[in-house]
């Protein structure tokens, strides 16, 4: 979006390429992402490998239930293609465009933040230290960041929780045994199917927020799956494991987004849990907002979206920091709930299956909010 705009940026990575085009995340793509892949001249493999999805089911108490998005969200949909996928997109583009990227850099510092010229510095992949004077710093480094932690705590404030569950994801080399994504509400706890290509399928497991992936050899896991998934006449379609891993889960909001002439985008500043599918979305629409302030910031001198960044932002983090603890707590199994918890998650899944209004609710927030632009 830099290049674009006829900005020149520099693209510092503290892994190497293999690393990032292999590390499995979530694969779910709001339609407003959709859009903006498209207009950045990305969406070549997405247009023919993306899987349109119209819905989802929810699945509680042996029924499940589809909930019709183009329906109930003015025709608007969701697109399966994995997050990899965007970043190898990413990463092939910016190479051909002959822009600056690199890879394997490490002792990254950045420094002069409420100057007109912060500074970079990092140690390149051939071991000599770098200094970029800089006009503008995006802090794109995810939640362990050095970015985050650049900005005085005096100026920062944070809100977190951290749920009492992980999810175990495992990618496997079977056809989805479904046509839309499966959550799931069960006594043993909550369950996810999902795909990344008409061969290959992703699904997830409530387990205990300890939970190492030695206790949960494939057996333990199909056979969890199975359990939790079953409808009579169905099943869970099993294959050889392509990737397993734990991932915890934890609503996070650090806010502001802005420091001087820093400004943090997508986990380096807020983490949801996955439920809702938000955390890239969020990623993407933290970057269309600051491409924007960038231009007119450099390009015209106007400060006025630089200024409004942090505050255009959250009110998008926070509507989907909302959605995605919401779904998170009406989905999962809480450990030691008492009856009375487990009795209004239940009233709430039925609301949300028999309620227009209630399943409005969950459609809009879901395919994502209104455009950027
Ligand atoms: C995924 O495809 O990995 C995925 C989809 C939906 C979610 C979470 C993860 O809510």
């Amino acid at each position: 979006m830099l290049a674009q705009r006829g900005i020149d940026s520099v693209v510092v990575e503290i892994r190497s390429r293999a690393y990032c085009e292999a590390r499995q995340r979530a694969g779910l793509l709001e339609d407003g992402s959709v859009r903006l892949l498209h207009e950045a001249g990305l969406a070549g493999r997405l247009d023919a490998e993306g899987l349109e999805h119209g819905g989802i089911y929810l699945q509680f108490a042996g029924e499940r239930h589809h909930l019709d998005f183009r329906d109930l969200a003015g025709g608007r949909t969701v697109t399966v293609y994995a997050q990899t996928e965007v970043v190898k997109d990413l990463i092939a583009r910016r190479l051909a465009d002959g822009g600056h990227l690199e890879f394997e850099v490490s002792g990254t510092a950045v420094s002069g933040l409420d100057t007109r010229a912060p500074v970079l510095s990092y140690t390149a992949a051939d071991g000599s230290r770098r200094e970029i004077s800089c006009d503008v710093i995006a802090g794109c480094d995810g939640f362990h960041g050095i970015c985050r932690p650049a900005i005085p705590d005096r100026v920062r404030t944070v809100w977190e929780r951290d749920y009492p569950y992980a999810w175990l994801g495992i990618m496997a080399e079977a056809p989805p045994a479904t046509d839309e994504l499966i959550y799931c509400h069960h006594a043993e706890g909550f369950a996810l199917y999902t795909m990344r290509t008409m061969q290959v399928s992703k699904l997830y497991l409530q387990v205990d927020a300890d939970a190492r992936a030695e206790d949960w050899p494939e057996a333990r896991i199909w056979a969890a799956l199975q359990e939790r998934f079953a409808l009579p006449g169905w099943s869970v379609k099993e294959g050889p494991a392509l990737d397993i891993a734990i991932t915890p889960m934890r609503s996070f909001v650090s806010a502001p987004m802005r420091y001087g002439r820093l400004f943090l985008a997508g986990d380096a500043t807020h983490i949801v849990p996955p439920t809702g599918a938000k955390g890239l979305n969020l990623a993407m629409a933290d970057v269309t907002v600051l491409a924007d302030a960038v231009e007119d910031l450099l390009l015209r001198g106007d400060e006025r979206r630089a200024d409004a960044y942090s505050d255009t932002c959250l009110s998008r983090v926070w509507r989907a920091t909302h959605f995605s603890w919401w779904m998170t707590t009406m989905l999962h199994r809480t450990p030691e709930a008492d009856p009375m918890e487990a009795a209004l998650q239940l009233s709430q899944l039925r609301y949300v299956t028999t309620s227009r209004a209630a399943a409005t609710t969950l459609a809009e927030n879901y395919v994502g909010y209104p455009p950027l632009r």
